[in-house]
């Protein structure tokens, strides 16, 4: 897939096959997040990808609630829909996908989000030219503090997240947007 068509094509997905996606599959969209551009080349950045559906389960019960708290007096539509989504029963905020990874950045490192961020896109692109669905997950971060919750992530010493995203085979094909045209002052 070209570039430009893989960027104005991608959508997230939240619907998934339950069929695993291969090792070498998973590895070369990690591969893809490492050639993003970081400052000063630091590229601080690593990645934890967990396929413990219990797992994933118990740390989704544990975000939900504080979600919908959170979420409470928030009422424009997408947030009314968001909130039905996490009050309905059986929802999980990974949707059941098969892969979830989290990308942590290096604790302390300047633009470890910009850069952990831009590492985060290119695994999307890289997944939607493969043929496989992702989504950003953040409502992981209501659980950032729970620390038993963390240390089930196993992430690697002196790094912390950045992003959780899910990944599977689509299991539907949301439709390519129509974004708001760019907002752009030319200074010449
Ligand atoms: C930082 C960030 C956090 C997000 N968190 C969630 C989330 O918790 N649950 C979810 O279903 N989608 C989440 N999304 C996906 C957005 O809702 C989605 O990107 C947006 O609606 C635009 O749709 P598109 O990705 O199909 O272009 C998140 C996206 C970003 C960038």
């Amino acid at each position: 897939m070209e570039a430009i068509e893989a960027i104005m094509t991608r959508r997230s997905v939240r619907k998934f096959e339950k069929r695993q996606i291969p090792d070498a599959v998973l590895e070369k969209i990690l591969r893809a997040g490492t050639y993003a551009p970081s400052a000063l080349a630091l590229q601080p950045w690593a990645f934890v990808v967990v396929q413990d559906q219990k797992f994933l389960n118990r740390v989704s019960d544990y975000c939900k609630p504080i979600m919908i708290s959170l979420m409470k007096d928030a009422h424009d539509g997408m947030s009314d829909g968001f909130r039905a989504l996490l009050e309905s029963s059986g929802y999980s905020i990974y949707y059941d996908a098969p892969t979830v990874i989290m990308v942590v950045g290096k604790t302390g490192s300047r633009f470890r989000e910009i850069d952990c961020s831009l590492c985060t896109e290119n695994m999307m692109l890289a997944a939607h030219a493969l043929g496989i669905g992702s989504c950003w997950i953040g409502s992981t971060e209501v659980a950032y503090e729970n620390r038993e919750l963390m240390e089930g992530f196993r992430i690697p010493e002196g790094y912390s997240p950045v992003g959780t995203i899910v990944f599977g085979y689509p299991e539907e094909k949301p439709e390519a947007h129509d974004k708001h045209p760019a907002n752009v002052t030319w200074v010449r």
